[in-house]
């Protein structure tokens, strides 16, 4: 266990303090008062893009797939909306940095938009206005002392190099690599923390695997594995390219950012559950991990053998799972400084070989595991979303197992969504109890959890669901031409918490409800 000289006040038992705030209860067996993060936790905040900018033309910027399709397909989304404006925030990114200041966070990740600096994709050509939206960013970032973590690829491919296949595309990995090159150029001296991938499982599981996102390729159990693939030896050549030529001058990190549901047997009694809840993680997390952060590299067994023997029995000659060489797999070896991961939910899981919705081949059909939601766990808002705090831990948990303890971890997102309104008292209270999970792995189970980042600085568009779900911590107004932003009452216990780096769940009801709120919204 670690040393518990951060802690504030452990082992206090506050019967009297197990609310939160006008009736919302916490959910987890949280049982302190307050607890302490290290002194040098990183707390920050993230957003993306596509999801905030707007400026879909701006200046010279070329088309993102999100941008073709949506124009093309306005029935995609639930309110037929698209990201031509979003949050503004290409316009009213000083606002931005305003809000990320009142939050006290150290830390704000954001993504580039690809074809705003290269509108044809590749590096041929510099839209110089793009480049320079983002320059005049992070200096005005770093001049108010917020050190900015920039992801590379937060799902906004150029159109033209959809075109090509976007990542079922092997020539992909150079483009990636060209664009990674002109992003260290323009921003290295001063950009410390690289992410290269966000999500590459649920970009690829979903836009090229299904239809759920773009590019909604629907190629079933094949796509989804050449886009897995391709992103990861991308991933891994960015991430080489930096070491040998820019490391040794910028001194900077390269990581990459994963994402997890986690698993819970739905009968922890039955060892196919069990078995069902580890094969469904290793199948979508490991899949991406194993090949960065294990000892031995390469894509699991377990998913190799099952992916493999699938294939076979369906007839094709060779795996859908394409093969690493020798030397590729000692390229993605180690080919992070830090272990990004984005958590929102947990699922409880139970083996099954087919499902009404499954096509085979497919994904879900070599998985070979049934999702299915707790009915006890409450559901804000979309409807992927349960609030089941523990999973939190069991995934740090999990990541230790599996990949040790050395690699640090960094929570790039993690966030509740609803469908609005400012008084968002089960967003405090999801922060507060998801946090508070994580401060146990840390301190009760050594977890290298080095730091979290909230998502969302603000509402967005959520892909999918359009505006009609919001994970804010300041809300936006999407009818104004202005996209004012209001603070969520979210936004001021979390900037409590990123300012004195404790979670003090009494801090709430002390300070606000009792005078009222309309002094802080
Ligand atoms: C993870 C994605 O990175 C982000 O873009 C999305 O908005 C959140 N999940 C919530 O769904």
């Amino acid at each position: 266990m670690r040393s518990s000289s951060g802690v504030a006040a452990l082992g206090t038992v506050l019967a009297s303090l197990l609310y939160l705030v006008q009736g919302a209860t916490l959910g987890g067996s949280q049982n302190v008062e307050k607890v302490t993060f290290p002194p040098d936790f990183m707390f920050g905040v993230s957003t993306a893009a596509f999801q905030i900018e707007g400026g879909w033309n701006a200046d010279g910027k070329g088309e993102s797939m999100w941008d073709t399709y949506l124009h093309k397909h306005p029935e995609y989304t639930p309110d037929r909306s698209n990201g031509d404006v979003a949050a503004d925030s290409y316009h009213k990114y000083k606002e931005d940095i305003e809000m990320i200041k009142e939050l006290n966070v150290q830390y704000y990740r954001f993504s580039l938009s690809w074809p705003r600096i290269l509108p044809h994709g590749t590096d041929n050509y510099i839209n110089k206005a793009g480049a320079a939206y983002y320059r005049t960013l992070i200096e005005e970032l770093k001049m108010a002392n917020i050190t900015p973590v920039v992801t590379l690829f937060h799902w906004d491919l150029p159109t033209p190099l959809m075109d090509l296949g976007g990542w079922s595309n092997r020539k992909m990995v150079d483009y990636f690599v060209d664009y990674a090159r002109v992003a260290f150029d323009l921003y290295g001296d001063i950009v410390k923390i690289w992410t290269t991938m966000n999500e590459p499982h649920q970009h690829c599981y979903n836009g090229y695997g299904t239809n759920y996102f773009v590019p909604a390729l629907e190629s079933y159990g094949v796509g989804d594995y050449l886009c897995a693939h391709y992103m990861l030896l991308a991933h891994a050549e960015a991430y080489r390219l930096y070491n040998s030529e820019y490391k040794p001058h910028q001194q900077g990190n390269v990581g990459i950012t994963l994402d997890a549901f986690w698993g819970e047997p739905k009968n922890s009694l039955n060892p196919d559950d069990v078995e069902a809840a580890e094969r469904y993680t290793q199948m979508h997390l490991g899949l991406y991990a194993h090949p960065i952060f294990s000892k031995e590299g390469d894509y699991p067994d377990l998913v190799r053998q099952r992916i493999d023997r699938l294939s076979s029995l369906q007839n094709f000659t060779r795996s859908r799972l394409p093969s690493f060489t020798k030397e590729e797999i000692l390229k993605l070896r180690g080919s992070a400084d830090f272990f990004g991961i984005n958590h929102y939910t947990t699922f409880l899981m139970s083996s099954s070989s087919m499902e009404k919705t499954w096509k085979v081949p497919s994904m879900d059909h070599d998985t070979g595991v049934k999702l299915e939601q707790n009915p006890n766990w409450s559901k804000p808002g979309a409807d992927w979303f349960t609030v089941y705090p523990p999973g939190f831990r069991k995934l740090f948990n999990w990541i230790k197992r599996e990949y040790g303890e050395k690699i640090p971890i960094i929570v790039t997102e993690n966030g509740m969504c609803d469908f609005g309104g400012r008084e968002d008292y089960r967003r405090i209270d999801y922060h507060n109890q998801y946090l508070y999970q994580m401060w146990l792995a840390i301190y009760e189970d050594d977890c290298n959890v080095i730091g979290y980042f909230a998502w969302t600085l603000m509402d967005d568009f959520e892909w999918t669901d359009g505006y009609t779900v919001k994970f804010g911590l300041y809300e936006v107004d999407f009818n104004s031409p202005e996209r004012t932003r209001t603070k969520k009452l979210s936004a001021v216990n979390y900037s409590n918490i990123a300012r004195t780096k404790q979670i003090d769940f009494g801090y709430f009801k002390r300070n606000f409800t009792e005078n009222g709120l309309n002094n802080i919204i």
